[in-house]
């Protein structure tokens, strides 16, 4: 017996590759075990309008592959007042609908902690390409983002390689180094610069120069937005070393396009995981990925908690760029 009857999907926040993946699972899981679907158009905001419809197979026909969101998404201010959250759990309530899967990042989690405080059943999926969400090893988008970046970088190395120049590489992570982390140690990134590391320009500067020195062809620097832009960081390397490396900001080409195989997994399990929790009665609870078992965390702990830096990672990346 499934505690719950009727449930709606929304994405929320800044979209992410793999949300449709995501979405067709929560859909297809819903109705293979009996359940009503209602898709909410653009996030908070469609709920607060009753902007929703009733969804069947076919409305999740051929989106596996697509990035962006066939539900929309959108940011508002109006949900993060206590008055729009209770418009919004009103809306579900009228319509019969009693458990929500909300698929964004970390402020799309703080509403969805609003609303099961209101009474709503509701479970959270991570689709943010930062993977900045704590109680998860990956957040849905990210594994397409850092194939992106590394493809991207790629590219530019071959210009750095025949001109024997530097680059500067900005990638996104407004408060998480992960993009550029990961990037960085998959494209033998020489400096990665994050926001949860302090560094000293002086010394990547003086670094630079005498692997360069040294023999090196070219040196490649990724810097995460959330720690300072491309263009000052370039400025300081030319202050301390005379490098003029060249900048390049990815910028929202890496939250486009069709998501990985890793991240079509990632979301059809997690989706397909996020009913069931639903159905045997759990509410307020986030759904994540530890050493690939699915697992679930109460929302509001993840809310109130920061993701751990991986500084193993970070050394590796750094041992093996001399
Ligand atoms: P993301 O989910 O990608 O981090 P945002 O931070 O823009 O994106 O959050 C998405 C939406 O979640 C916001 O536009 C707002 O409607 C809702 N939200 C964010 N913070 C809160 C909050 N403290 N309380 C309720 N809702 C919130
Ligand atoms: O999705 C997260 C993120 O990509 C951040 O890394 C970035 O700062 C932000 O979204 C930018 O989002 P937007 O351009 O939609 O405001």
């Amino acid at each position: 017996m499934s505690s719950v009857k009727s449930i709606a999907v929304l994405t929320s926040g800044g979209d992410s590759q793999g949300m449709n993946a995501a979405v067709r699972a929560v859909v297809r899981s819903a109705l293979y075990n009996g359940l009503d679907v209602y898709g909410v158009q653009r996030g908070y905001q469609g709920l607060i309008n009753d902007d929703l419809f009733k969804m069947d197979l076919r409305s999740v026909g051929d989106i596996i592959q697509r990035g962006g969101t066939i539900l929309q998404t959108a940011r508002c201010k109006e949900f993060i007042t206590p008055e729009g959250q209770q418009r919004g759990a009103d809306v579900l309530r009228a319509r019969g609908i009693d458990g929500l899967v909300v698929i964004g990042g970390d402020g799309s989690y703080q509403g969805a902690n609003k609303l099961s405080k209101l009474g709503i059943k509701t479970m959270g999926l991570p689709g943010t390409i930062d993977n900045d969400i704590p109680f998860t090893d990956f957040t849905i988008g990210f594994d397409t983002a850092v194939s992106i970046v590394v493809d991207a970088i790629n590219k530019i190395r071959d210009t750095m390689s025949s001109h024997e120049r530097s680059s500067v590489v900005e990638v996104m992570g407004r408060h998480c180094g992960d993009i550029a982390l990961y990037a960085g140690l998959a494209s033998g990134a020489e400096t990665i610069i994050v926001p949860e590391v302090p560094i000293d320009m002086a010394e990547v500067s003086e670094r630079m120069k005498s692997n360069f020195a040294k023999g090196k062809r070219h040196s490649i620097v990724v810097v995460a937005e959330g720690a300072g832009r491309g263009e000052d960081v370039a400025r300081e390397i030319t202050k301390g070393c005379g490098l003029e490396p060249r900048v390049t900001v990815l910028g929202h080409i890496q939250r486009g396009g069709t998501p990985t195989a890793m991240d079509r997994i990632l979301a059809s399990r997690l989706g397909d995981f996020a009913v069931h929790q639903l159905m045997a009665g759990e509410s307020g609870k986030a759904c994540g990925i530890i050493r690939g078992e699915l697992v679930t965390t109460d929302i509001d702990t993840v809310v109130h908690s920061k993701k751990p830096f991986n500084m193993d990672l970070y050394n590796l990346a750094l041992r093996l760029s001399q």
